[in-house]
């Protein structure tokens, strides 16, 4: 198959990528001119683990390669999905979709024969009906089918996500449509991964219902962590003895600082202004995004609380800033509402985090940064985990006592056993358990 992926963002870098491992030859296309040189020089723009070697191996046995120009990749292509950004638009949180739009105009004038377009942006309900209506009425001569093909991939983990997913969810009923996801996507099939075919507006639901479910999860436990530590109950035991139940399921029942990063927040906006567009308001999820709001504020101020109500004057140590592990992605990161509240209440605040510092600094007022946990431990009066990064769950606390002014640690993803702290001497404030004070 030739597969031309518009948008060589995070989803179409990644999806492209696999989708030549695959065996399939595939064209990665972007408007930014320097984002298709840095690929062409063999830089990979974003962090995601295993994905510069996949790039590196299909470039060289030459199935992958990038263009600025979509017009002659499209004109030869069976399958063009689109992958443009759908950012919140400022003011109203819909979806914007002018660059999905932008992207099927320009796909239409340049296709030649059969063509299936797929969105694998995440669009809201009835996008799909809206670009082929562009194409049957600007560009009636043209064979084209439209699908939709969400995707489901969590940064960090993409890759094994692409290639082992739960399902691949295709909205079509065309028959040649199906002939050719099949192919496209056959090598998957075949490692057994469903393909779940339903009608293309489903589809759409399918990826806002599915993401709006998981950020509700979450928030469900969260207020059941606030719940846990006012009542003397541990919240990871609450979450493991309901997890046990399969109808629960076990996963997304980590309490934390609230979901950040690039989907949760924007689709669970989405998907609540679509519902009061239809006058089927979807009061679950609106409360979820102003309970997950919160919650990003009502962090800081936990952080104030134990430092005995006030961080004025104070030298408070962040470890991580990215909205997960895993990724340098710091968008809706908690740790921005966090230290905010933190400079806000006067502290003097030091922040490591593994990949994310360099787009942190753009998003941060003053912060300094440092190399590593212990540099801006060294007389700090309390510790901050605000993302699970793996280096911080088996921290030296022998060592960080001794550097520390205070020794206290607030755990905003109970990373580690109360015990274990407590026992060499720190005040520990994790999420969803009694604190422990000094
Ligand atoms: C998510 C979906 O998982 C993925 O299917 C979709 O395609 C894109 O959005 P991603 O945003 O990469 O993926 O990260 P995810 O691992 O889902 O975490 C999202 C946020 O929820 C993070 O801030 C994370 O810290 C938080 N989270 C997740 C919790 O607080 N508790 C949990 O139990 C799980």
């Amino acid at each position: 198959m030739r597969i031309v992926m518009i948008g060589s963002g995070y989803v179409g870098l990644v999806s492209g990528a696999c989708f030549a491992d695959f065996g399939h030859h595939v064209t990665c296309v972007d408007k930014s001119e320097a984002k298709i040189n840095a690929l062409e020089a063999g830089e990979v723009p974003i962090y995601e683990p295993g994905l510069e070697a996949i790039i590196q191996q299909n470039r060289s046995a030459g199935r992958l390669d990038f263009s600025k120009n979509l017009a002659p990749s499209v004109g030869e292509a069976d399958v063009v999905f689109i992958a443009v950004g759908t950012p919140s638009r400022r003011g109203d949180g819909h979806a914007d979709l002018s660059y999905v739009y932008a992207a099927a105009r320009e796909i239409a004038a340049a296709v030649r024969g059969f063509t299936v377009v797929v969105t694998k942006s995440t669009v809201p309900v009835g996008t799909g009906d809206e670009i082929e209506r562009i194409f049957r009425e600007e560009f009636p001569q043209k064979d084209i089918e439209v699908v939709s093909n969400p995707e489901f991939l969590r940064e960090g983990a993409a890759i094994t996500d692409f290639k082992r997913p739960d399902r691949i969810v295709i909205g079509t009923e065309n028959a040649r449509a199906i002939e050719v996801m099949r192919e496209v996507y056959r090598p998957l099939y075949l490692n057994e991964a469903p393909l779940y075919f339903c009608e293309r507006r489903t589809s759409e639901l399918i990826k806002y219902a599915a993401n709006a479910f998981l950020a509700m999860k979450i928030t469900f436990i969260n207020e059941i962590a606030d719940l846990s530590e006012k009542i003397g109950a541990d919240v990871q035991k609450v979450a493991k003895g309901i997890g046990m139940d399969k109808r629960i399921g076990d996963k997304f029942l980590h309490a934390g600082p609230g979901y950040g990063g690039s989907c949760f927040p924007k689709d669970t906006l989405a998907l609540v202004k679509t519902a009061q567009d239809f006058d089927s308001p979807v009061r679950l999820i609106e409360t979820t995004v102003a309970i997950n709001d919160n919650r990003k504020r009502a962090m800081g101020r936990k952080v104030i609380a134990a430092c005995d109500g006030d961080v004025r004057g104070k030298k408070i140590a962040v470890l991580g800033l990215t909205f997960k592990p895993n990724t340098d992605d710091m968008r809706d990161a908690p740790s921005i509402s966090i230290i905010q509240a933190l400079l806000d209440g006067g502290a003097t605040v030091h922040a490591y985090d593994p990949e994310g510092m360099e787009a942190a600094k753009d998003m941060l007022g003053p912060v300094t940064y440092g190399n590593d946990p212990y540099e801006i431990a060294a007389d700090a009066d309390a510790i901050v985990i605000v993302t699970e990064w793996d280096e911080f769950r088996a921290l030296d606390l022998k060592r960080l006592k001794t550097v520390m002014k205070n020794p206290i640690i607030v755990d905003l993803r109970n990373i580690y056993p109360v015990s274990e702290v407590t026992k060499h001497g720190f005040g520990y404030f994790a999420i969803g358990k009694k604190p422990e004070k000094r």
